[in-house]
């Protein structure tokens, strides 16, 4: 192991330690859960080194399976996220919905196509030049016996988000983007951890800190929301056109 990937090891520990001392962690138990959390970190560990794909990839293993809260019992496919592992800029929604539990691809039903479109015709980017991941992985149902009905969708428990949220900062960490645009409430007040409204939120770069990455992450509207009002489309608009802005910005200061 190279001197740099030695250092990647102990930055990536000690952000994992801070981010259990977030969530109550006092100190390490000398028994209890060490296996686990062992385990957890060298898992971490042994993506130091791999190129951002293959990461990805290791990543996506370590999950494809997971059970850790009660979505993984009424999944149909896990959808992990898909795009480039060089992205500039990624984007975060809440969690998939029929079509995407259907397919294991993000953003692809209605919602997506309108997303899709945003990128192409207003960031000047294509789809596959970008990368897509949700909040959680698995489909939040409001009545997980229906899992063929379509509009059987609600948003994820705080239970489900907090089981999940480690593999979306994985995700971050890995691919390094210069931006992160977070598409809807849900997934801006997880990820700027605020329980502001989506509209305090938007409109606006947040600097953020993962694993010693700074990213500028922006919230918007969920593209949902547009489908059902239009009107909505205007703030998606405004708010890619300050990605575009500042991708272009970032490009040229070499
Ligand atoms: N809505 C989301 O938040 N994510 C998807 O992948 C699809 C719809």
């Amino acid at each position: 192991m190279s001197n740099n990937d030695l250092q990647q090891v102990i930055r990536d520990f000690k952000a994992y330690l801070e981010q259990e001392q977030r969530k109550g962690l006092k100190a390490v138990p000398r028994t209890v859960n060490r296996p686990k959390i062992i385990a957890k970190f060298k898992a971490k560990a042994a993506t130091v080194g791999l190129g951002k794909s293959a990461a990805l990839d290791q990543l996506h293993q370590e999950y494809a399976g997971c059970q850790n809260c009660p979505l993984g019992r009424t999944r149909n496919k896990f959808v992990f996220g898909e795009g480039s592992a060089d992205a500039r800029l990624m984007f975060i929604g809440e969690g998939p919905g029929f079509d995407e539990d259907q397919t294991g691809r993000p953003f692809i039903g209605k919602a997506g196509q309108l997303l899709t479109k945003a990128i192409e015709t207003t960031i000047d980017l294509q789809r596959e030049e970008v990368y897509i991941g949700n909040i959680v992985k698995c489909h939040p149902m409001k009545n997980p016996d229906q899992p063929t009905l379509r509009g059987n969708d609600r948003p994820p428990a705080a239970e489900e988000m907090n089981a999940c949220l480690p593999i979306i900062t994985r995700q971050i960490e890995i691919i390094k983007p210069e931006i992160i645009c977070l598409l809807g409430r849900t997934a801006a007040q997880a990820i700027l951890r605020s329980n502001a409204g989506i509209h305090e939120l938007r409109d606006k770069f947040h600097i953020l800190n993962f694993s010693g990455h700074e990213v500028k992450c922006i919230a918007t509207v969920h593209p949902a929301s547009c489908l059902y009002d239009p009107a909505n489309k205007k703030y998606v608009w405004e708010d890619f056109k300050k990605i575009r802005a500042l991708l272009k910005k970032t490009s040229t200061q070499i």
